[in-house]
């Protein structure tokens, strides 16, 4: 998408992403050749960089003045943290694939992926230690979220847990993430981080969605993961609540397979729960605008309205291209 920002400003975000990247490379750099290898392979990967831009747009919406240095660490602190769970992630997902690429542990195993994602983990606190004792404890107190939110929902696999759970693990998993990436440095902008958690909760909803409609090449990733292992995500907690063979579909084993994908589909447009999921993702992009009225009027606050309007907004895509399976 292209923000809706004058040229300086898309020179000022440019040149901040290109120091965030410097930054991540510095603070990853080790001797050790394979450790090197596998850290330049998960660097070399598309990423869309999304938490350092939230940093650096929301530094600019709020500072008045040249952005905190500390942002730019906070910044690379924040998307190595975020690359760490991804790879573990990967490992309890048992997922081939990410961003169109084959993921760590499908090339080097379980074994070293899960050590290459507690290095990640490990060089993120130390960033995070080195701007200073109230950062660290922040990015304690997240990854610790990050590991509640993920633990919540591993552990119910195969049952259909409450509205409030789903709630609270995805707020801990992704929102409190988003959250500390949208005022990373020393200084904590309040208004930033209200945006930031909010953003979180339309992304994660809107990312729990496509996985179940979404166009496999398209997303990058496996669709119908959560489902394949038992995870009820909120679309599937609202339409097993109204469609019993929905749990058969899941519970029964499979539920990627091609038909058995579609019947859920159908199940899901039918029962109204991808249009609620749809619903609640724009009420949560919505206060994430609402929590930037108090900064001041800026193009970089502009940025980050359209980046929320973004975050609430689900593609037409769908499995075969044409369209997402919603019912005309
Ligand atoms: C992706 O979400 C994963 C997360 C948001 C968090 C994963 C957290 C952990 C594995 C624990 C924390 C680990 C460390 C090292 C701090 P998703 O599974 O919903 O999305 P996906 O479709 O991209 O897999
Ligand atoms: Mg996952």
């Amino acid at each position: 998408m292209t923000l809706p920002l004058p040229p300086p400003q898309v020179e000022e975000l440019r040149t901040g992403l290109a120091r965030v990247e410097r930054e991540i490379e510095k603070l990853l750099a080790t001797p050790d050749p394979l450790l090197g290898a596998a850290l330049a392979e998960v660097l070399a990967r598309p990423a869309k960089r999304l938490r350092p831009l939230l940093s650096i747009l929301g530094a600019m919406a709020s500072a008045g003045r040249a952005v905190d240095a500390t942002v730019f660490r906070g910044a690379a602190a924040v998307e190595i943290l975020h690359l760490a769970s991804l790879v573990h992630d990967d490992v309890i997902d048992e997922s081939p694939r990410r961003s169109n690429r084959p993921t760590p542990h499908t090339i080097w195993g379980n074994h070293r992926a899960v050590l290459l994602g507690d290095f990640l983990f490990a060089r993120a606190l130390l960033a995070a230690c080195r701007i200073g004792r109230a950062c660290f404890l922040r990015f304690v107190t997240v990854a610790e979220d990050l590991v509640r939110g993920e633990f919540g929902q591993t552990a119910m696999a195969g049952v259909v847990p409450s509205v409030h759970s789903y709630f609270q693990w995805i707020e801990a998993k992704t929102a409190r993430l988003f959250a500390l990436a949208a005022s990373p440095g020393r200084e904590v902008i309040p208004a930033l981080v209200r945006y930031g958690h909010a953003l979180g909760m339309a992304y994660q909803l809107r990312d729990d969605l496509l996985d179940l409609i979404a166009e496999e090449e398209w997303y990058g990733k496996p669709v119908g993961n959560d489902s394949r292992r038992g995870i009820y995500t909120y679309p599937l907690i609202l339409a097993s609540a109204q469609a019993p063979a929905l749990r058969d579909l899941i519970e029964r084993g499979r539920p990627e397979e091609p038909i058995r994908r579609q019947r859920l589909k159908e199940i899901l447009w039918q029962t109204g729960a991808l249009v609620r999921t749809e619903e609640d993702c724009r009420t949560w992009a919505a206060r994430a605008m609402e929590a930037l009225t108090t900064l001041p009027p800026t193009p970089a606050r502009e940025a980050l309205v359209a980046l929320a309007g973004w975050g609430g907004e689900i593609p037409r895509r769908g499995k075969d291209g044409q369209g997402n399976g919603r019912p005309s």
